[in-house]
This record gives C-alpha cells, structure tokens and sequence, in this order.
C-alpha cells in the first residue's frame, strides 16, 4: 500500500525502493547542495564524484516512480544542475530551466550568484499533464500603476495578471526568522504552489524525497493533493508532521490557488478564467456599441 499523505523518516533511496512504478502525478526534490550545509542528521560534504553517483540513483528513482502523465522537479544551484541534466536527458524530457531569482552573497572573483535553478522535466515526450499559472500584475508600490502596459495596449491585459515566464523573481526567500523553522534551507511554500498548480490537479499525488520541515506537503496540501514525503532526519520529519496537522486547504471563491498575505499569488489560467472573465477589447467594446445602436434603431416608436 503506497504511504499517502504520510511523512515517511527514513533514507530516501530506500523509501523509494517500496515505491512501484508509474504512480506519482509530479516530485519535486530539493537535495543537500553539498556545501557543508549544517543539517541535523545528515553530512552535507561528500567528495564530487560520490555525490553525483547518490544523486543519479535517486534521479532514476524519481523517474521511474512518476507516471507516464506526470512530471519531475529538482531544485538545486547551476553547478549540480548541469549534472543532473546530463542524467535526466537520457531518462526523460526536458521542458524548462526554471531561473529562480534569488541574491546570495558576492563569493568575489566570480558572479555574483543570483538564481537557483530548477529544472523542469516530463516522464514522457507528450501527453504531460501541465497548466499554465498567472501571476498578478507587477505594479508600482508607491502609486500602484502597472509597471507594464504591454505596448499600451492596457485593454487587452488579463483583468487578474500574466502568464508566468522561466524567470521567477515575484516569489522571496523567507527571510525574517520567525517565518522559518529551524533548519538551514527551507523554501517558500509559495514556490511549490506554483510548480504543483502547473503540473496536477486536485486529488494528485505530489512526492518529496527530500522533505525538510515539510514545505512541499503542506503546499500539497493545502491545494488539495495528497503527498509522500520522505526525511531522513527524524526532527525535522516531526516539525512537518507538526504543521500538517493544523494546515488548512487554501481557496478563492472555492478554487485552490496560491495566497499570501491574503492575496492570490499564483492561480492555474484556467481557473483565473472562471473568476477573472476577460476584458473586452477596445474592438469587441465598438462592435457592442455598434450592435447596441442597430436593436434600438431596429425598435419601432423610437
Ligand atoms: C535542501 S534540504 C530540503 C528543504 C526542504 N525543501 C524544505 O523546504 O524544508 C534537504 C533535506 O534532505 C534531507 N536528507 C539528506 N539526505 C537524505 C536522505 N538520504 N534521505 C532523506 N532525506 C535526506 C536533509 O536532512 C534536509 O532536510
């Protein structure tokens, strides 16, 4: 029986031998960067060529627990990412390199490191379950203007916001750290809304190998998918657990979205759709006038 909606404390590789194949809508990992991170229960420095041989093992793993509609995530900064792009290329399909803009510290003599990557990959050429997600407006903070009028053409904006692009810089970190719970690398529940929104509907299965406090379940959860989520360390497994159990799901008008600060973040274009019905057009506006003034001319006893 598949461990659902369960916070699983265990080594991920071996969590996922239990897994069968072919029945996990969308994962998403986050693994140790391999920077001498300070984790609880887990050595986060192990030599190149040890850590890319764990990483493709749990890679296959993903891959082949996901169904054949589903998708795979994995977060983690450019340098690794190469790697598990070469291992992913061969296994599954490539879609987007998600740049999520997010500034580090200068390491001087080098760039300035300003964006985490997450790759976007599909089990399977076609047939990959996938929404497109708006996000709202960027608009000016002092007088609330748009900041874009996309050519003037302000008519023919979405009444709620845009598409989103592969460059993420509306969602932060957590900064303040009495958001943020006791471990070195927690990510905005915001960010996992949106790439759930993007590849699952409501009932599907989200799996996280590398859970932490708990993030990816409870934006699961909150959305209306059921989760897996495995954690080798048994503090933070708990602090998840602790959370899960007073997390509530999150709707608008009865329609899972994203929200923060009690505003919609990220919503699934075809939900704005129904909430948020289109703006006419300055063309669509004259041919109702002009279709308005022919019925009353058309009237007799004007
Ligand atoms: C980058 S953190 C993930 C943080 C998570 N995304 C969050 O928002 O809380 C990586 C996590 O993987 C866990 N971990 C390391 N090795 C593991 C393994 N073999 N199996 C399961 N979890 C592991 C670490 O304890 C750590 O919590």
């Amino acid at each position: 029986m598949l461990p659902i909606d369960q916070v699983i404390n265990g080594d991920s590789l071996q969590v996922l031998a239990q897994i069968p194949d072919n029945v996990v809508d969308m994962c998403f990992a986050d693994p140790p960067f391999n920077l001498g991170k300070k984790y609880g229960a887990y050595k986060d420095q192990r030599a190149t060529e040890e850590y890319l041989a764990w990483c493709e093992q749990w890679l296959r793993e993903l891959v082949r627990v996901t169904k054949p509609s589903g998708s795979i995530f994995v977060h983690n900064i450019p340098k690794w990412l190469t790697h598990y792009a070469g291992i992913l290329n061969r296994i599954a399909h490539f879609r987007h390199w998600i740049a999520w803009d997010a500034m580090s510290a200068p390491l001087g003599k080098t760039l300035l490191p300003a964006h985490y990557g997450i790759l976007f990959y599909s089990k399977q050429a076609k047939g990959t379950k996938f929404f497109e997600v708006r996000a709202p407006h960027k608009t000016c903070r002092e007088c609330s203007a748009f900041l874009k009028d996309y050519g003037g053409k302000k008519d023919q904006m979405h009444p709620f916001g845009m598409l989103v692009s592969d460059v993420w810089t509306d969602i932060h970190r957590i900064r303040h750290n009495k958001r943020r719970d006791p471990h070195p690398c927690q990510l905005p529940i915001h960010l996992l809304e949106r790439l759930i929104l993007m590849t699952t509907d409501e009932g599907d299965l989200v799996l996280d190998p590398f859970l932490g406090t708990g993030t990816t379940a409870i934006a699961a959860k909150r959305l209306g998918r059921h989760y897996i989520g495995i954690e080798i360390d048994p503090l933070y497994a708990q602090i998840a657990r602790d959370k899960l159990a007073h997390t509530q799901p999150t709707r608008y008008k009865g329609i899972p979205v994203s929200l923060f600060l009690g505003k919609i973040q990220s919503i699934r274009d075809c939900d704005a759709a129904k909430i948020f019905p289109p703006q006419l057009t300055k063309q669509q506006k004259r041919r109702q006038r002009a279709q308005a003034q022919l019925l009353l001319e058309a009237l007799p006893n004007k």
